[in-house]
């Protein structure tokens, strides 16, 4: 019997589902602040849907003094009003449905705002006391000295005094990010019934699914000692095996599938695991997390002997532990995947091959906006950055988080804002309504256009059964740089990631993000997808 096809509604809908990631302060303006809020996404739903995506992630919304853009949450279950309100999220929660797409909401476990009523009663409250307890509240060494050496991942050190200056209160308090980011203490029962009651709240209302940020760092080692090295943290949280990756956060993971197993549908549930291959699968064993993101493979430059050995290892580490891969090449954290694999006309011909590659790859795939507008890392004059990595770490994230142009006339920001609103919160680069949405959709030959097409072709290949999430990859390069990854038994994907066009293997061309020469070859920075005979045996 052939599975049932209903978008989103078959059992495992997500191991294979493409999600597309909102960054609502950079979607849409309803509003006409200059800041994207509900109102714009809502207005806005019929053009993700026409993408043929099953799914929506958005990025935080609720709450926050915005120091990291909302990764900063001082009310877990409510909206900002920068944003909307409740109501507004209920209706982009109904409207998203009627359209046949999930709505994934981000959760933040790791930290919250200092200005969260809990941190704030911490530091109102004695040292020792329970509302201490809720977060790594320590004494330093002295008073200068914090109690061990860790970094922040923004830059300078991961601890604060939490009454600098005082004679009495001598603690610091534990921020892996910002200081306005305290880590909660999940040693703390009662820290882990508090988020149950966040996962609840969510998904009584419906909400399809979570994206956990900085999941793997929630537990860290037991008496916070010190690390080998300083730098380690700044590193992803990769290096340094004290801040993160330890066995109890599992212990966590297997709750939150059992509360989301609970619900009908089961809700989904992908981590933000920025681990090597064999820690990150860890997270999505059978009674885990449904994804987590290959993050071995979202950074990577246009390289395929690169490509080609993550690949083989997110194949091995998947056998280990059976859950489908999840694919992506862009969020609102990394560089633009364009200005990554080396900028100009080549960079944007490198990038729409290497997001038909990913939607090619057995599993999930995430696309961050504008990715599918094929959009290079905007130019953020000096002035207008808002990341706190730039001014603690002088590294910033803004250029992948301007808003969206939406059409290709300048006027009230390319269409991101109504009529004589303010200034959007992050200027636009001139020039870019010749990538706007609305030029996309005129122009055949455009990246919307390849990507619309690509989720339909997909969507074809999974129905007729010929493409499943499990497929078994092998990944080879040859010596002109072609990288060729054989999934299952019929499908073939092919990468030019040489400088010369390349001879293609057997097979029929599905869809390829540029077209073949005339003699038949893939040209250089290009992609193919390849479907051979059916076998006879
Ligand atoms: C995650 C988010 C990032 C944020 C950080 C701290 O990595 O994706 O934007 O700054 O967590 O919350």
């Amino acid at each position: 019997m052939s599975r049932p096809t209903v978008r989103g509604q078959r059992p495992g809908w997500w191991q294979d589902a493409v999600i597309y990631q909102v960054y609502p302060r950079s979607f849409a303006d309803g509003d006409g602040d200059g800041v994207g809020d509900l109102a714009g996404l809502l207005d806005r739903l019929p053009y993700i849907a026409s993408l043929g995506v099953d799914g929506i992630w958005m990025t935080p919304f609720q709450p926050s003094p915005q120091v990291d853009q909302g990764y900063d949450v001082s009310d877990y279950c409510a909206v900002d009003p920068l944003f909307g309100t409740m109501e507004q999220f209920d209706q982009v929660l109904e409207a998203a449905h009627a359209l046949g797409l999930r709505i994934f909401l981000d959760v933040v476990p790791n930290h919250c705002s200092s200005e969260h009523p809990l941190f704030q009663a911490a530091v109102a409250a004695d040292s020792g006391s329970p509302e201490r307890a809720m977060f790594h509240f320590e004494n330093g060494v002295d008073d200068d000295t914090p109690p061990n050496n860790w970094q922040s991942v923004f830059g300078g050190r991961a601890w604060s005094r939490v009454n600098p200056g005082s004679d009495t209160d001598k603690e610091w308090y534990l921020h892996l990010f910002s200081p306005e980011q305290p880590d909660w203490n999940w040693r703390n029962p009662a820290v882990g019934d508090y988020f149950e009651g966040v996962l609840r709240f969510w998904f009584d209302k419906g909400v399809d699914g979570l994206r956990i940020d900085v999941a793997h760092a929630l537990f860290k080692a037991d008496g916070l000692p010190d690390t080998a090295s300083t730098d380690g943290v700044v590193n992803g949280l990769r290096s340094n095996p004290q801040v993160s990756d330890q066995d109890e956060v599992h212990e966590v993971y297997r709750r939150w599938r059992r509360v989301a197993d609970s619900y009908s549908p089961t809700r989904v549930l992908v981590g933000e695991v920025n681990l090597e291959p064999h820690r990150a699968a860890r997270y999505t064993r059978h009674d885990e997390m449904h994804q987590a993101f290959a993050f071995a493979f979202v950074k990577l430059g246009w390289d395929a002997a690169a490509w080609a050995a993550v690949g083989t290892e997110l194949e091995a580490a998947r056998k280990e532990h059976g859950a489908p891969l999840t694919w992506a090449l862009e969020n609102h954290d990394i560089v633009r995947s364009v200005t990554r694999f080396g900028g100009g006309e080549r960079g944007t011909l490198r990038a729409r091959a290497g997001l038909l590659a990913i939607l090619g790859l057995p599993g999930g795939a995430y696309i961050y906006q504008g990715q599918e507008l094929n959009l290079p890392e905007a130019e953020v004059p000096l002035h207008a950055r808002a990341d706190p990595m730039w001014t603690r770490a002088g590294v910033s994230r803004d250029g992948a988080r301007v808003p969206l142009p939406w059409t290709v006339a300048a006027e009230n920001t390319y269409g991101f804002s109504p009529a004589g609103a303010a200034d959007p919160w992050l200027p636009v680069p001139a020039a870019w309504g010749s990538r706007s949405v609305q030029m996309q959709l005129d122009d055949p030959a455009s990246t919307l256009q390849l990507v619309t097409e690509a989720l339909r072709v997909r969507r074809e290949l999974i129905e007729k059964e010929i493409l499943s999430p499990d497929d078994a990859t092998t990944w080879h390069v040859q010596d002109n740089g072609l990288l060729l990854c054989e999934r299952g038994d019929r499908f073939l994907l092919a990468v030019a990631m040489g400088e010369e066009p390349c001879a293609l293997p057997q097979g029929s061309v599905v869809l390829a993000s540029s077209p073949l020469t005339d003699a038949g070859l893939l040209p250089a920075d290009s992609a193919v997808w390849l479907l051979r005979e059916e076998s006879r045996t």
